[in-house]
């Protein structure tokens, strides 16, 4: 998919909003154009997914990922010594919610289970679809990083714990994918999804300070993002009658 000057219009104002320096446009662009052209990325810069309300993912996710980008910034000003990847950072932002179906409105998106619902399970859906689509940022020791990252962006709401089973109890939407994830990250995807583990559901922050940032950016934006009460309802119950009533 070639991308559409409508979609690079959306990425400049996101840009803008945020009051970026040209410089550090420039520098952020070259951490994330890798993920950002892919056909995946850009069919979330469409309606076809929204977000919270009308807003689309690929907007969401640009969203977090500068703020991201800003507070790294911000945290690396103040310890000139602290152990940060702020590239790691940026990626988890970039990754987070790369899950497989539009989950506003969309029965197709709907499990059997409470717990493996969209809002429990997407963050292991992420982690499959990142893998899957960028395999060349997930083969050296940052992995676990951006792994735990995504998996815990939703703290403090938990995630469904992973498991490796072939009646895919975890209700995932791209179970055909975990077959093409490495053995090494689907054991850093177990051992993360079922760290302080209660039942089917993981209640845990990220181990690393790169992915507790984006948890951090994830809410900023998400809490401005979502502008009515539907849209709120609709995190739980999976219909925003909003959408429903402008359709
Ligand atoms: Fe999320
Ligand atoms: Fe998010």
């Amino acid at each position: 998919m070639a991308i559409e000057n409508e979609n690079k219009r959306k990425l400049e104002n996101i840009l803008n909003k945020y009051k970026l320096s040209l410089e550090e446009k420039e520098e952020l662009i070259n951490m994330i154009r890798t993920i950002y052209i892919h056909d995946e990325f850009q069919r979330r810069m469409t309606s076809e997914f929204k977000h919270h309300g009308e807003i689309t993912l690929g907007t969401h996710i640009l969203e977090d990922t500068v703020v991201t980008y800003l507070l790294s910034k911000k945290h690396l000003n103040k310890s000139k010594t602290f152990n940060y990847s702020m590239d790691s950072a940026v990626k988890i932002a970039m990754l987070h919610d790369l899950y497989t179906l539009p989950w506003q409105n969309n029965p197709d998106a709907g499990t059997r289970d409470f717990f493996n619902g969209h809002g429990f399970r997407h963050p292991i859906e992420s982690v499959i679809n990142a893998i899957a689509w960028y395999p060349e940022l997930f083969n050296d020791e940052n992995s676990k990083i951006i792994i735990d990252g995504i998996v815990h962006h939703m703290f403090p709401l938990p995630v469904i714990a992973f498991e490796i089973d072939t009646n895919n109890k975890n209700e995932l939407k791209n179970f055909e994918l975990v077959n093409r994830l490495s053995e090494e990250n689907i054991q850093l995807l177990i051992e993360s999804s079922n760290r302080n583990r209660i039942g089917l559901i993981s209640f845990s922050r990220s181990l690393y300070p790169e992915g507790r940032i984006v948890s951090l950016a994830d809410k900023t934006v998400s809490i401005n993002q979502i502008k009515n009460w539907d849209s709120v309802a609709a995190l739980v119950t999976g219909h925003n009658k909003t959408l429903l009533r402008k359709k």
